[in-house]
């Protein structure tokens, strides 16, 4: 195969408006990462790592706040993107719980749910499954199905209008206690049709897999698919023990995993896939840089990546900007990008047939695209 569309390149060095000499390679390199870009934002793809709570952009929670009179430390949306700089997963949790209090009535999770879905669309997701944790707001007196009816109707109303396949993944907050957990699964049974999965999430440091094993294991005798945060700021040993011990089938971030040569050779023989999310993992100080990122070392590796934007309204971008600036820091070709795309259908809880069709959909974008 070969990317049509770089041959398009000069062969002469070329004078800047700065009077700068630029040499071949970097124009080069500027144009085909300018087609890399209009590849990525083309491909269908599927989001497999994105909380609800975490696409509050600052003017909706800003706007939802005076609407609900909800008193915020930040008076307008400037001044809450400044204070998004965070040090690590716990100073972002602090500032993503108080912002999370805004959200009160089912048009306010309908109105987050719907402007998330056509953001998503618009970058050609084509299948999202979406966290949300219920305990951040039933703990501040919201009904549990206040906020189960706005993302459903945001839902149905996407499947119809914006050609996208949504699931809902509930998450159990892990600083809290399992037996608090166990509450919410409760409630989540009356709701069933509606949930796809359980997934568990907030704060990995003090809080290990092995403390919510009985909720698991109960999630799985009601046949729910699980998920899990494990190995974002906790180690190798983190996800080793949430696939031991809980079971699931996906790993959420799962960066860390790296650091344990046997661990990995068993995600790849086993092809769990790992929901890793670039910008997040810059923004919390996972890594340093996107250079310095391990996705593509996963990647040759064989593991089953795929890239996710995990609470875009606070890190910076959406999806596309995710594969766009992991693939210019850590020069990902068309090929790569191709591979995770087809990695985001096969790592979701999507039926054969279902994965087949989407899987179809990007050979046909990658035929057209390519020669
Ligand atoms: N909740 C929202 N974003 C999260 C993240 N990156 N890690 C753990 N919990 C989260
Ligand atoms: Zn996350």
């Amino acid at each position: 195969m070969y990317i049509a569309f770089s041959t398009c390149v000069a062969l002469a060095l070329i004078n800047t408006s700065q009077g700068m000499v630029k040499s071949h390679a970097d124009n080069h390199r500027n144009i085909t990462m300018k087609t890399l870009a209009s590849f990525i934002a083309g491909i269908p793809k599927a989001e497999l790592h994105l909380h609800l709570e975490g696409t509050l952009e600052p003017e909706m929670m800003i706007a939802t706040g005076k609407r609900n009179g909800i008193s915020l430390p930040w008076p307008d949306a400037t001044a809450a993107r400044k204070a998004y700089n965070f040090n690590s997963l716990q100073s972002f949790l602090d500032i993503y719980y108080q912002a999370t209090a805004v959200l009160i009535t089912e048009e306010d999770f309908y109105d987050l749910t719907i402007a998330y879905l056509k953001k998503a669309a618009s970058q050609n997701v084509r299948h999202v499954e979406l966290f949300f944790d219920p305990q951040s707001h039933t703990a501040r007196g919201v009904g549990f199905e206040t906020v189960l009816c706005g993302i459903e109707r945001a839902f149905v109303e996407a499947n119809n209008s914006f050609n996208i396949s949504t699931k809902l993944i509930m998450c159990i907050l892990r600083h809290l206690s399992e037996k608090e957990g166990m509450e919410v699964l409760e409630k989540a049974l009356a709701w069933k049709p509606w949930i796809a999965g359980i997934g568990l999430d907030s704060s990995e440091q003090g809080n290990p897999p092995k403390k919510f094993r009985m909720l698991f294991d109960r999630a799985h005798q009601e046949g729910f698919f699980t998920v899990a945060h494990a190995g974002e700021e906790g180690d190798a040993a983190s996800v080793k023990e949430a696939l031991d011990t809980l079971h699931i089938s996906r790993i959420d971030h799962g960066v860390h995993c790296m650091e344990d040569e046997k661990l990995v050779t068993e995600l790849v023989n086993k092809q769990i896939p790992l929901t890793v999310c670039p910008l997040s993992n810059v923004r919390l100080k996972v890594f340093r840089n996107m250079s310095e990122h391990n996705l593509k070392l996963m990647l040759q590796k064989g593991l089953c990546v795929t890239i996710n934007s995990d609470d875009p309204a606070y890190f910076g971008g959406y999806i596309n900007e995710n594969y766009l600036e992991a693939a210019e820091a850590l020069d990902l070709d068309h090929h790569d990008i191709i591979k995770l795309a087809q990695n985001s259908f096969a790592a979701a809880s999507l039926s054969a047939v279902h994965k087949q069709l989407y899987l179809k959909e990007i050979e046909c974008y990658a035929r057209q695209q390519i020669n």
